[in-house]
């Protein structure tokens, strides 16, 4: 196996990297992708939401001099919040093709930008010795986080296939709830990865790694 080591002495920031042309339209489809299937979570969850809906459709028909019950109210509310779990669902299968697509590019990657290759390089400079550890710590622990919101994506893309699918599979209402359960434990795992990736990226932007984040837009060096 060849050894081709990052030295931090040829080397600003070990995150100062090349970033392919399809890994940067993978990584800002993947951003708007989540970024809006957090917006419909967001909207079904509080304007759309149909039990707080209820009473102003009761009003709304009132002035119009009509009395519903809040069956028949919920009949309306709850039509709109069905939409936007519609478009949830359409752009669930939008991150399961980002997810799988994450997959081919990787086997098309240059072998220097494979992750696995540059886990392990840094990995084998780490165990050298007279090498910054304190950097290659980091790197290693940005680089272990991938590969979690990897596993989450996984789960993630899984658990909303299951059920969007889960009834013409056969599976029975039990299992559709847990799985739902799942689905939505896991969405807290995306919101930690969001805010603490941002607030990586910028941090280093502004610190040692300068570049980092345009690295993602224009390539990197
Ligand atoms: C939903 C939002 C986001 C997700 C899910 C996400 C996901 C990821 C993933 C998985 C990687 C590693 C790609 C790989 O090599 O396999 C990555 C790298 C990166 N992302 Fe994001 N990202 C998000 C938002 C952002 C935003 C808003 C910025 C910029 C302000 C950003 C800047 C970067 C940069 C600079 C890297 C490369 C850092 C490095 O080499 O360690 N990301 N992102």
């Amino acid at each position: 196996m060849t050894k081709e080591h990052a030295s931090p002495a040829t080397e600003t920031s070990h995150f100062i990297q090349k970033n392919s042309v399809a890994i940067r339209i993978w990584h800002w489809l993947t951003f708007l992708t989540i970024l809006s299937l957090f917006i419909t979570v967001l909207m079904a969850s509080t304007a759309l939401n149909p039990r707080k809906n209820i009473a102003e459709v009761q009003n709304a028909l009132k002035e119009k001099g009509v009395i519903v019950s809040n069956e028949q109210a919920w009949a309306v509310s709850h039509m709109y919040d069905d939409k936007m779990w519609d478009f949830h669902k359409i752009l669930g299968f939008a991150l399961t093709f980002l997810f799988l697509s994450r997959f081919v590019i990787e086997a098309t990657q240059p072998k220097k930008e494979k992750v696995n290759f540059r886990f392990r390089n840094a990995l084998a400079a780490f165990r050298q010795p007279g090498q910054d550890k304190k950097e290659l710590k980091h790197y290693l622990l940005v680089k272990g986080s991938y590969f979690a919101f990897y596993l989450l994506l996984l789960a993630m893309v899984g658990t909303g296939l299951v059920i969007a699918f889960g009834s013409d599979l056969g599976l029975s209402g039990p299992v559709r709830h847990s799985v739902k359960e799942a689905h939505g434990f896991f969405q807290y795992g995306f919101y930690t990865f969001f805010a603490v990736h941002l607030i990586g990226v910028v941090v280093a932007e502004l610190g040692k790694a300068k570049g980092v984040i345009s690295g993602m837009i224009n390539g990197g060096k």
